[in-house]
């Protein structure tokens, strides 16, 4: 086990460290003179376009990462894209039909979940599409087609390669689907450019590492954390308190900034941590407006922001900014994810707990 783990002291660490690597090997081969090919997808993407509605399925983390290529999906396909956490479809029996695209996720393909809700699409005519990262599982073998993610072997309970993975390969899928459209050719062009250079951009961020682990170390004691996000990363930020949750224990939740005024204000109080991930894209100026609302009623505020946005979001010289390398807005949340995987994995280690087998968690979720 030791050897596995190379430098590195738990499984989290390493997989989270691995993530340029991880990262290329999704997009090997499948970035082409300028356009995404997807052997898996190839004879089925007409059947796609023509879709009525295209649904996400997953569980946790896997429904994070489509959450966060919804938006992109949207803009190139123009389809209607919905978002259906795998149990709660199976509690409502959902309706599904057979003009439908159902896009199923899972790291394991195994997440008993998931593969209900895949034999309950599959009863009903749609078209099953699985992205995992496992070949050979039952979500492989039994969907129509599919993305491999190419992740590698991710050993930690807490996803986070596969996140990123993930993410980037239906970025790639929706590409696919929207490579028949001319008007957003200098659109898509920009996006599988700013993929290339993604790997470079995630060992950047690895960068803050050490600033992760000071942070984590300020809020040790804290009894519970938020994170407000919107947009490509509404997404980010449940994925990062989810993060933060399963591993460190620590209670955590993950808004839409947008509702912010509709309950969650209330909480506000010079004491609880609050991250707002401010980034450059379509919601940037709503954002600041967000941190000047949080700060006004004394907020305990940490913003994620563009590299050199510093000033613009800060509300106040002693204000915690954690600056981040930008990309193409629909990529940003790859990035993003990144200091809040670190943050995690730092307040667990300093909190004592198991890195890489939480209490009362498995890897694979198998029974339902
Ligand atoms: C991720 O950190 C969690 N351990 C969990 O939410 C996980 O993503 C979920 O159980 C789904 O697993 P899957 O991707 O293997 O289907």
């Amino acid at each position: 086990e030791q050897i596995k783990k190379g430098n590195y002291d738990h499984f989290m660490q390493k997989e989270i460290h691995e993530q340029p690597h991880s990262l290329t090997t999704t997009m090997r081969g499948r970035l082409k003179d300028n356009s995404v090919v997807l052997g898996g997808l190839k004879e089925h993407l007409k059947t796609i376009r023509h879709s009525r509605r295209i649904i996400f399925i997953g569980c946790g983390t896997s429904y994070n990462a489509a959450l966060a290529a919804r938006p992109l999906f949207e803009e190139l396909s123009g389809i209607p894209v919905t978002m259906e956490l795998a149990s709660d479809l199976q509690d409502r029996q959902g309706p599904i039909y057979r003009e439908d695209t159902a896009v199923f996720v899972s790291q394991s393909g195994e997440t008993a979940d998931t593969l209900l809700a895949l034999e309950y699409a599959l009863a009903n005519g749609a078209l099953c599409v699985g992205v995992t990262n496992t070949v050979g599982s039952t979500l492989a073998r039994k969907t129509h087609c599919g993305i491999h993610i190419n992740a590698g072997c991710e050993i930690g309970v807490a996803s986070t390669k596969a996140y990123t993975s993930q993410i980037v390969a239906m970025a790639m899928m929706a590409l696919a689907i929207g490579a028949d459209r001319i008007s957003t050719q200098a659109r898509r062009q920009a996006i599988v450019d700013d993929l290339s250079n993604l790997p470079y951009k995630i060992s950047e961020v690895l960068k803050l590492d050490g600033e992760m682990r000071d942070l984590a170390e300020s809020l040790i004691d804290t009894q519970s954390l938020l994170v407000f996000g919107r947009g490509y990363n509404y997404a980010t930020a449940l994925e990062g308190a989810l993060k933060v949750k399963e591993v460190a224990l620590m209670h955590s939740e993950g808004m839409l900034a947008g509702e912010m005024k509709h309950g969650p204000l209330a909480l506000v109080d010079e004491t609880l941590p609050i991250i707002v991930i401010a980034t450059r894209d379509g919601c940037f100026s709503k954002q600041q407006s967000v941190i000047q609302q949080l700060h006004a009623r004394k907020g305990r505020l940490i913003v994620m922001c563009s590299e050199g946005d510093a000033s613009s979001v800060r509300p106040v010289e002693s204000c915690k900014v954690i600056e981040v390398p930008q990309v193409a807005d629909c990529l940003q949340p790859v990035i993003n994810i990144i200091p809040l995987q670190l943050l995690a994995y730092h307040l667990t280690v300093q909190r004592g707990y198991d890195v890489d087998q939480p209490r009362n968690l498995a890897k694979s979720v198998t029974t339902q």
